[in-house]
């Protein structure tokens, strides 16, 4: 493991920072990539102390904004040069409706524009028959997400959320065919209801989510153990375009997997990469 580099999203906290402390266990090379420095250097000091792997590091990622994603992958390119593994963890559910500095829903602009662009320049770097892997951090709430791409930044909040997720899911799926032919594989992962920030909102109804819900939650540790599955088994490695919930590999309903709809998000996307004007951004 010990020639195997991968990066972690989001890794200071949360089923991040679990996902990076069990693959540095495992000797990997990790590059925590994190936009709260402060609290990512923390996390690197506990995890590298906690495993004895010297090779774990925090780059700055700010997942919401395109110039902070180029300034990653050009330092990550200088410093690194190859990739094997990429977990697209970092998230956001936010009721905030201040747009990114790009001009979109916070979900949307980090959850689903964020992942995609740091993943597309990623793309160059992993080599060729290496068996590399890409795990997407999905939720299952991707089944309320439809969208329309002339609404993009029009939804709120948890729609906006699952609307991120689903764009994530559709992502998944059409990378996984592209990818096929030079081995990458490319899955999904809806870590279960995980005891982590991303759950509560700053409002009252915290409260009622803590007394009445949280006991039902699982722990980052068990959020995070398909994500290592996959990132690390032997067994994982053929398989790719996938939707898993949890350990169990979830058959995506049909009406979701609509190959016109992933060409169509593919096309979209695509345009963000080429600087163009952004088809469907509400001003
Ligand atoms: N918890 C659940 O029940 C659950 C269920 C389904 C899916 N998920 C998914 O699991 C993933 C991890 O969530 P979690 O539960 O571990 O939540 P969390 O504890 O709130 O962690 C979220 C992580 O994402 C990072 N992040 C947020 N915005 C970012 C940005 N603009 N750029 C870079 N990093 C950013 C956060 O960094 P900061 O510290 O800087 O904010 C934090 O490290 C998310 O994709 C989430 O949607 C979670």
């Amino acid at each position: 493991m010990k020639d195997k580099i991968a990066i972690v999203t989001g890794a200071n906290r949360g089923i991040g920072r679990e996902t990076a402390l069990c693959l540095a266990k495992a000797g990997m090379t990790v590059v925590m990539a994190c936009r709260n420095f402060e609290s990512a250097r923390v996390a690197c000091e506990e995890i590298t102390s906690l495993t004895n792997n010297p090779d774990v590091a925090v780059m700055k990622l700010d997942l919401s904004s395109r110039d902070s994603i180029r300034n990653f992958v050009e330092d990550f390119k200088n410093r690194y040069g190859k990739l094997n593994i990429l977990i697209n963890n970092a998230g956001v559910c936010t009721m905030d409706r201040k747009r990114t500095v790009d001009n979109f829903e916070p979900n949307i602009g980090t959850n689903y524009v964020g992942t995609f662009l740091l993943t597309m320049q990623l793309l160059p770097f992993f080599e060729k028959g290496t068996d590399d892997r890409i795990i997407n951090l999905i939720s299952n709430i991707y089944k309320i997400g439809w969208f329309r791409f002339n609404r993009m930044n029009g939804y709120r909040w948890f729609r906006a959320y699952a609307v991120s997720k689903y764009m994530v899911l559709l992502f998944t799926l059409e990378l996984a065919e592209r990818l096929r032919d030079r081995g990458i594989s490319v899955n999904a992962v809806h870590p279960g209801i995980v005891r982590t920030s991303i759950m509560y909102t700053h409002r009252w109804f915290d409260l009622i989510i803590k007394i009445i819900l949280t006991p039902f939650f699982i722990d980052a540790a068990e959020g995070a153990r398909q994500i290592i599955h996959l990132a690390n088994s032997e067994e994982a490695r053929q398989i790719s375009g996938a939707c898993f919930h949890k350990t169990r590999r979830k058959k995506i309903p049909r009406p979701y997997n609509s190959p016109k709809l992933r060409a169509a998000l593919w096309e979209y996307s695509s345009s963000l990469l080429k600087n163009q004007p952004i088809k469907g951004t509400v001003s």
